[in-house]
């Protein structure tokens, strides 16, 4: 009896560990994603001090910290700029952005769009008093308002990747997590010359291995206004102005005209309580703080 249990042991664990490589084979995207997990996995709290020096040495294991490494990661070609408003006037007003690093400021961001009139109406406020904000947009929705995806860039907006139709990362493997951003990413990069340079997962997943999938800076939120939730423009107006801190990352919707409406107030009011109103990026480069990749932010403090 003995020898058989023991024997059902063996099999047992013959069966885990080919398991185990079955999954790992299958799940895991490229080798520099396995290193980049054990990385963040081994020395969480030092990444940040050890990346300077090593980058050179150990690229691949390293976070990839710039548009140029995040592209040639992804693509696998020499980055160029990728851009379809080549005229000089267009490009300024997409990247040009005056702010003083010295006063507070925060991150309006919208998620699931672009939402037709409401994302129209958000951009309409937004230009009206020459702010920006990040629009993490799904890729269906994108591709059902290609006007409104110029529009906002126009603006001078960012866009970041909500992924293509906003599915459960938990439920995916690293590999198609990669590739359904990937989808967005390129619809962007092909239909509007625009490179995206951050993600934010659907419902805020997250866990190592998401991390692991994910060759952008990941944001998250320091504020949620749960306007998808309450759909009630003064319940998000009071969300947004009474918690803004500097460096915050507040959460919204793009899809209700609730949302609008509270937008048309909350920039006024942020404006009155001496906040500048930066994309993400801007928020990250004002406040000197390089976004490494496969790494989550709740807001930006320098
Ligand atoms: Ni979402």
């Amino acid at each position: 009896m003995k020898n058989i249990k023991a024997c059902l042991s063996c099999i047992l664990v013959l069966l885990f560990i080919t398991g185990c490589s079955v999954f790992t084979e299958d799940t895991v995207v490229g080798i520099d994603i396995l290193d980049l997990d054990d990385a963040a996995a081994a020395k969480p709290s030092s990444l940040h001090e050890t990346a300077s020096p090593s980058i050179t040495e150990e690229p691949d294991i390293m976070p990839l910290t710039s548009e140029k490494q995040i592209f040639e990661a992804l693509y696998g070609e020499p980055y160029e700029p990728y851009i379809k408003y080549s005229s000089e006037d267009i490009q300024s007003r997409r990247h040009r952005v005056e702010y003083d690093a010295d006063k507070p400021m925060v991150a309006l961001t919208f998620d699931d769009g672009p939402g037709g009139e409401s994302t129209r109406a958000i951009l309409s406020t937004l230009t009206q008093y020459s702010v920006h904000a990040t629009f993490f947009m799904l890729g269906k929705q994108a591709k059902q308002y290609p006007d409104i995806v110029d529009s906002v860039i126009e603006a001078g907006c960012e866009i970041g990747n909500h992924s293509y139709y906003h599915s459960d990362f938990l439920k995916m493997t690293q590999r198609e997590i990669a590739d359904e951003l990937q989808m967005t990413s390129d619809l962007m990069l092909q239909e509007h010359g625009y490179f995206i340079k951050l993600v934010r997962t659907p419902y805020g997943r997250k866990n190592d291995e998401i991390k692991a999938a994910i060759k952008y800076p990941i944001i998250f939120w320091d504020i949620d206004t749960l306007d998808w939730d309450t759909r009630d423009a003064q319940k998000t107006i009071e969300a947004a102005l009474g918690k803004a801190k500097d460096g915050d990352i507040i959460l919204m919707h793009d899809l209700y005209m609730s949302t609008a409406e509270a937008v048309a107030t909350i920039v006024p009011g942020l404006l009155d309580r001496g906040f500048q109103l930066l994309t993400v990026s801007e928020l990250f480069e004002a406040k000197g703080v390089q976004p490494l990749s496969g790494t989550i932010y709740r807001k930006v403090t320098g």
